[in-house]
């Protein structure tokens, strides 16, 4: 797996990312209230800013310097970054006392035992009645599209078996086509070919 200096030489490199929400995001916030998230593996920060912009306040952890930085430059761009901060930190030992109405992490393809750690102290940081919202490539999407390597990507039944939920969750686990947000992107409708396994958990309220 790439560790921190690989990502960071990556991002010093080139802008990685589309700049652009994903639009998975887009459609679980717009069902949400707006109030406290973190986006976990945050990258270069187009989901933080996005929901920044949404009103959200937003704190976004990723272990890259380069793509943080990136991210902050973005939020003063959109006019948020008052309402988001950045976490330098490595997913493998970082945890939170903090809790928040969103947690979301998308694309996290890394080795199952950072992923699932990261997985799981995010699911720990969900208030009650908070949703979780974890996403990344399907391993059946077809192989000429760029992407994660297959030992990186996970299917829905390892998502339940590394989160390792309790039963004090509502789960919805799907494989399904990629919808571009009408709202973000010029073409709504499914991205030819892309498909994400999409966990949307809610923690049922005490
Ligand atoms: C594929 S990118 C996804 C970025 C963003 N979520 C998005 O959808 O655009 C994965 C991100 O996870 C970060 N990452 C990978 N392993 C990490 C770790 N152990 N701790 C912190 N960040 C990590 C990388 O730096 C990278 O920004």
């Amino acid at each position: 797996m790439p560790s921190s200096s690989q990502w960071n030489e990556r991002y010093a490199a080139k802008a990685l990312w589309s700049g652009k929400v994903n639009p998975t995001l887009v459609i679980a916030a717009g069902e949400l209230e707006t109030g406290s998230a973190l986006d976990v593996g945050c990258g270069e920060g187009a989901d933080a800013v996005w929901l920044a912009s949404q009103g959200w306040r937003v704190r976004g952890v990723d272990f890259s310097q380069e793509a943080l930085a990136r991210a902050a430059d973005a939020a003063t761009r959109e006019n948020v970054a008052n309402r988001c901060e950045w976490i330098q930190a490595d997913l493998s030992v970082w945890t939170t006392n903090r809790s928040y109405d969103l947690v979301t992490c998308h694309f996290l393809h890394e080795e199952a035992a950072v992923r699932g750690r990261a997985w799981r102290s995010a699911a720990a940081a969900v208030i009650s009645g908070g949703t979780l919202l974890i996403v990344g490539h399907s391993p059946d999407e077809h192989e000429s599209l760029p992407g994660p390597p297959s030992d990186v990507r996970f299917s829905e039944d390892q998502i339940i078996a590394e989160l390792g939920l309790s039963s004090g969750w509502h789960v919805e686990v799907k494989t399904k086509a990629r919808e571009t947000g009408a709202d973000v992107y010029d073409q709504p409708g499914p991205q030819r070919g892309r498909r994400d396994v999409v966990l949307t958990a809610k923690r049922l309220s005490n």
